[in-house]
């Protein structure tokens, strides 16, 4: 389908597979527009799709067709309904077409026009470790809901197995080999991280070793529990073997277990290489050391092969695996999972009834639905696509804008780039940035508490914000440092 601007010639959106561009509005709008805009013909700025509405937000007024449907574009914005939004003077020449779905409700004019205000003046996050609202297929998940209820409302609004929904339980046994027994869904990762440390202190007494810089909620959950906490040296190849050799052979009480984030890290962004990985199983069967691996962003990989996972390349005994679909579905439905050594997973699912009786199933089965509906993949290509082009825009802006001596990490997936500048103190540089209308947050929060570390460092997410926005965040950042 085209949508004609009949004062600049047409600027075609032509759908891939032959969906009209309705359906398209919900998920997959921003590389729709992206991959069908011809060089040269675009008078398109922005583009933000809503969960119910797409607004396209071009120069110059004039007229567009929208799937047979004539809109005029004017200085003023409109919805589909035809009423004027309220716009201000300042925003001059841009003008917005909403086109909402004629079945879906008529947009608003407060939510158009707050909308336009997200896109125009808004904070520019790169703090929040979250993947951006036009990202979330709403739409598909609710009707995944809707039919999950309806089929198997009786098991899903029950009590039932503690471990979780059995259908996803299965799945995600499938995809990684092992028997559903092994897989208890969690209520996403970081419930999964508190009961494995629990479980795993309780059993084994002693510190927890983690990455330095690590995700830094987990390391807040052992700080509050008093745990001791051994960070290990990690550089741009990950975690290094060879020190957690030297820290298991230096003290004689062995720690509790290994909390590592090998594939796209959180806050580094850095991946484990494969030698590295084999190097490191090597150094834990030797110990007869407990790993959880944490893996959230494996999946939303942009280019290369995934290496083996380190449960894989050590089997299962000692390493325990969690990931979770906040990453690749919806952070929302909170829903994870752990891939347990086969000798733990009647205690999981034991402390996971004796804590909850059962989980909330009905998020479960909207994951299951969802992947039941053959969209897990599809989802997760589009989510590639969307992150790997904002991945781009931040890789782009810092190496236009970031002032000599900085370095950075160049992550093949995940949500994250880990900066350094020698002479920034980011704590400082965070609060100026906040003031400019940009948000990050600063190194130190990823090392052990009260550690001093990390005061050139800083984490900037790229999930959150489109590649416009990130380049401008990025120039703004790079000022204050410049
Ligand atoms: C490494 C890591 N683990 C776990 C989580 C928690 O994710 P959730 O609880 O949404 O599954 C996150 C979230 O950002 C993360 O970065």
């Amino acid at each position: 389908m085209e949508i004609r601007n009949r004062e600049r010639d047409a600027i075609p959106f032509t759908t891939k597979d032959g969906s009209t561009i309705r359906e398209y509005l919900h998920t997959d709008v921003q590389s729709l527009a992206e991959a069908s805009l011809e060089p040269g013909q675009a008078t398109q700025r922005h583009y933000h799709a809503r969960s119910e509405e797409i607004y396209l937000i071009v120069e110059g007024a004039g007229e567009l067709e929208i799937d047979g449907e004539t809109r005029a574009v004017g200085p003023a914005t409109r919805s589909s309904s035809g009423r004027e939004a309220n716009t201000s003077s300042r925003r001059g020449r841009v003008a917005c077409v909403s086109c909402a779905a004629a079945s879906r409700p008529t947009p608003t004019t407060t939510r158009t026009s707050r909308s336009l205000e997200r896109v125009s003046e808004s904070p520019i996050s790169f703090a929040r470790g979250a993947p951006a609202p036009e990202l979330i297929p709403s739409a598909e998940l609710a009707e995944c809901a809707y039919a999950a209820a309806q089929r198997d409302g009786s098991r899903i609004f029950a009590y039932g197995p503690g471990g979780g929904y059995a259908p996803l339980r299965e799945w995600v046994a499938e995809r990684h080999g092992v028997a559903p027994g092994r897989v208890v869904l969690t209520v996403g990762g970081l419930q999964g991280f508190v009961f494995y440390a629990a479980e795993q202190l309780a059993r084994k007494p002693g510190r927890v070793l983690v990455e330095a810089p690590s995700y830094d909620r987990p390391l807040k959950v052992l700080a509050r529990e008093g745990v001791e906490i051994v960070a290990l040296g990690m550089d741009e190849e990950g975690l290094d073997p060879d020190a957690l050799d030297g820290e298991l052979r230096g003290r004689s009480d062995p720690p509790s277990f290994l909390y590592t984030i090998p594939t796209f890290q959180n806050p580094s962004g850095r991946t484990l290489s494969a030698e590295r990985r084999d190097r490191l199983v090597e150094v834990v069967r030797e110990h007869g050391l407990a790993v959880l691996e944490d893996d959230p962003y494996g999946l939303v990989r942009f280019e290369g092969d995934a290496p083996a996972s380190l449960r894989e390349l050590e089997g299962g005994e000692f390493v325990t695996y969690t990931s979770s679909f906040s990453k690749t579905v919806a952070p929302g439905v909170r829903t994870g999972y752990f891939v347990l050594p086969e000798s733990d997973a009647a205690s999981f699912e034991e402390r996971a009834v004796s804590t909850y009786i059962s989980p909330p199933f009905l998020p479960q089965a909207i994951v299951a639905e969802f992947v039941a509906r053959g969209r897990f993949e599809p989802n997760l290509a589009h989510v590639q696509a969307e992150l790997r082009a904002r991945r781009d825009a931040m890789l782009e802006a810092l190496a236009a804008h970031a002032p000599d001596g900085s370095s950075w990490s160049r992550p093949d997936g995940g949500y994250f780039v880990w900066f350094e500048h020698p002479r920034a103190n980011t704590t400082d540089l965070a609060s100026a940035a906040e003031r400019e209308g940009v948000s990050f947050i600063a190194g130190p929060g990823f090392f052990t508490p009260g550690s001093a570390q990390g005061i050139s460092t800083a984490r900037f997410a790229y999930s959150y914000e489109t590649p416009e926005r990130i380049g401008d965040g990025v120039e703004r950042l790079m000022r204050l440092l410049g």
